[in-house]
């Protein structure tokens, strides 16, 4: 099931993947930081900032597919791996480093600091 292996001395454990079904997306508050994790079709794993940048729009909602998400309010499209805008003038999302734990625990590395508050 797990794609990407590579797990993290200091990383903000956000639970077991297999709670994202895949080609879907769900959001983390993380301290004030909203973080959305998407489990691709593929068994990959990708994280961005939770709200679009055009009007706020909850992206863990949008449909997955071929490495992008579409954003469910007005139909931009991201890179999930690089957060760029694919044909649209929206901002680029910022993105996470995100990992498998051998068990399957969702592992984001970036903004550890926060992780007391996950929820
Ligand atoms: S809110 Fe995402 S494209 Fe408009």
């Amino acid at each position: 099931m797990a794609a990407t292996i590579r797990p993290r001395r200091e990383a903000c454990n956000l639970g077991p993947i297999a709670r994202i079904p895949l080609g879907e997306g769900r959001t983390f508050q993380i301290g004030g930081v909203s973080v959305a994790v998407f489990h691709t079709r593929q068994h990959k794993v990708f994280a961005t900032q939770g709200a679009c940048p055009h009007c706020a729009a909850p992206l863990a909602d949008g449909i997955v597919g071929a490495g992008k998400v579409v954003c469910p309010f007005h139909g931009c499209r991201f890179d999930l791996a690089t957060g760029e805008p694919v044909g649209s003038a929206c901002r680029p999302l910022e993105t996470y480093p995100v990992f498998l734990s051998e068990t399957g625990d969702i592992l984001l590395s970036e903004i550890h600091s926060l992780c007391g508050t996950v929820r």
